[in-house]
């Protein structure tokens, strides 16, 4: 294995995995890092999509109020979004009325993404999950 290209590179051939502070500046550096790799990953048309899973899922885990991770795995064309934390309660794609100011998170993540569900870990927390294709 070519380390030196690697290490020049350092996003290009890796996931992303990260641990994060439950404050609203995650979801700013999810954000800047989501970008950032999709570039490294020539996956740059899947940013706006991909940006918007990740504002929702990342806010909705700094809801929770704990340390949480994020991660971004690229599947081929794919970036699949995986955010796992300790918080009770599962999401739920909520009916937002007219006038509801929340609750179009996880209706907008649906709309954008191929696919999106949520695991149970082993240490009781879950990851909730959203691959983004071209
Ligand atoms: N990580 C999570 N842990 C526990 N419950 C969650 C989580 N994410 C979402 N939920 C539940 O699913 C509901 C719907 O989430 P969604 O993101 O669609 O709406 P919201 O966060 O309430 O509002 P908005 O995202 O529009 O600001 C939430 O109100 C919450 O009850
Ligand atoms: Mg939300």
């Amino acid at each position: 294995m070519d380390l030196s290209n690697i290490l020049r590179h350092p996003a290009q051939n890796r996931d992303l995995r990260i641990r994060m502070p439950p404050h609203a500046i995650a979801a700013e550096q999810a954000r800047t890092l989501t970008e950032r790799v999709l570039d490294d990953w020539d996956l740059t048309p899947l940013r706006d999509n991909a940006l918007l899973v990740v504002s929702e899922l990342v806010t909705n885990a700094i809801k929770q109020r704990d340390i949480f991770l994020f991660a971004l795995q690229r599947r081929g064309d794919t970036v699949l979004v995986e955010v796992t934390d300790m918080g009770p309660g599962l999401p739920t794609v909520r009916n937002a009325g007219e006038t509801d100011t929340t609750g179009r998170g996880l209706f907008l993540v649906d709309a954008v993404c191929e696919e999106w569900g949520v695991r149970g870990e082993e240490n009781g927390g879950k990851t909730v999950w959203a691959a983004v294709a071209k």
